[in-house]
């Protein structure tokens, strides 16, 4: 049996602080120990162009991002660590499922939805300032995951949407096509801690209140002993709950520390101490990761070799697998005998059938899978989980005709889709008749 494939990509527009390490880098090194598992950690530096015009930015982000995640355990003998911009193979796919996307989708994406909303909001145009990069930007994350037909996906919960548009167009494609790709699925790590930041707000860049991650010790010293607490004095009990100097020491310590640290706050700790309690545990961890991050930088040659060796591994299956994907597409030698559109597909056992759902976006769907699992359709959000039934109860009566008739609720899709969809439907119908 092949093993369970996990990919993560992460894009270069940052340098990394403590929160990336405790709720993104310390697992996934963790993870990528996993007997059983192969593991895919790759720079996304297309994705930051879509964020970030600033190329030396952007050169110095993939520098110190590789250096950190290196710096942090990660191995690249064991695992595929690789610049998504070393994969040619990833722009290629990216243009295939671009063709079997429909628009209707990519317009519903988060990310686009809340830069129209804004535009709207403001009264501009709907796509003032939105570039087609943005707008593309699901298509390409699709390619990086089915090009290395990864099952698992760690992601956050705001990147779940791409996931679920992935497994989307890897379903497309091969109703189209015939299986090639894997569906991925989104794995959502509940137990990873989310590191509050110095003003005790989730830690983020956006908020100015990041620990870097790297820093030398004193300026580490120097973050951590700008940590907002309260004004108890020295020898008051403190409050561990909604203590963010609590809450980071707790995602370095284990759990007897973190018990005798709780004890302190009871007896009446100074802030100040427990600050340097708190830096004396973080540096604990840091220092000699720090020094290999140090040692990592100061040699950009061996990062750069490191990257390209691993790019080239990954090629080693991105390589034929786009052949593989083009000879399914039609882009083949002309010398050649030409084959079916798509492979013979086994007459479908089982009825297609309608699911309704709710989305983030507190509305009512419902869609029309095949036996097989494969989305032939999907409706507009209804207000009302109600409103949705007439229009399921038409289109399961009304064969391939209702589809035109219903069209006002449903999404738009690919032409290829429709047809298929309308065969599904005449299917039910066919059905119905028949009982
Ligand atoms: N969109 C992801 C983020 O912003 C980064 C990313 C790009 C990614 N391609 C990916 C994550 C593929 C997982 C899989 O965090």
């Amino acid at each position: 049996m092949s093993s369970l494939r996990v990919l993560t990509g992460i894009t270069t527009t940052g340098t990394p602080h403590l929160g990336n390490y405790v709720g993104a880098i310390r697992p996934a090194v963790a993870a990528s120990l996993n007997a059983g598992t192969e593991s895919f950690y790759f720079l996304a530096d297309y994705h930051a162009l879509i964020k970030c015009e600033d190329p030396a930015r952007i050169q110095r982000s993939t520098l110190e991002i590789a250096a950190s995640w290196l710096a942090a355990g990660l191995n690249p003998d064991k695992v595929f660590f690789y610049r998504q911009s070393d994969i040619p193979e990833i722009p290629e796919l990216t243009w295939l499922l671009t063709c079997v996307t429909g628009k209707g989708l990519l317009n519903r994406a988060h990310a686009y939805k809340a830069a129209v909303d804004k535009n709207t909001a403001a009264g501009t145009d709907p796509d003032s300032e939105v570039t087609a990069g943005l707008f593309m930007y699901p298509v390409l994350m699709a390619a990086d995951i089915l090009m290395f037909k990864s099952h698992k996906i760690p992601v956050g919960r705001d990147q779940i949407q791409h996931i679920e548009m992935a497994r989307d167009m890897a379903s497309s494609f091969n109703h189209l096509y015939g299986e090639h790709f894997v569906l991925p699925e989104a794995a959502i790590e509940e137990s990873v801690a989310t590191l509050p930041g110095l003003d005790g707000r989730k830690m983020s860049k956006s908020y100015d209140n990041t620990i870097a991650l790297f820093a030398p010790a004193a300026q580490l010293r120097k973050q951590i002993m700008g940590i907002v607490t309260d004004s108890r004095a020295p020898g008051e009990a403190k409050e561990t709950e909604g203590s963010a100097l609590f809450q980071i020491y707790q995602a370095f310590a284990s759990a007897q520390e973190t018990e005798a640290f709780r004890q302190a706050f009871r007896d009446g700790i100074a802030w100040g101490d427990a600050k340097q309690a708190l830096f004396e545990r973080i540096d604990r961890e840091m220092a000699p990761m720090r020094e290999r991050y140090d040692s990592l930088i100061a040699n950009p040659a061996q990062i750069e070799a490191i990257l390209l060796a691993g790019a080239a591994r990954a090629r080693q299956l991105s390589a034929p697998f786009m052949t593989e994907l083009r000879q399914a597409v039609g882009l083949r030698s002309v010398a050649k005998p030409a084959t079916a559109a798509r492979p013979a597909r086994e007459k479908a056992s089982g009825l297609p059938t309608f699911k309704q759902y709710r989305e983030r976006d507190g509305l009512f769907y419902f869609k029309l899978t095949d036996a097989q699992g494969q989305v032939l359709l999907q409706s507009r959000g209804f207000e009302q989980p109600r409103a949705a039934g007439p229009v399921i109860a038409a289109l399961t009566q009304g064969g391939a005709a209702a589809l035109a008739q219903q069209a006002a609720y449903l999404q738009d899709d690919t032409p290829a889709l429709r047809q298929a969809a309308a065969s599904a439907l005449d299917q039910l119908a066919e059905a119905a008749r028949a009982s």
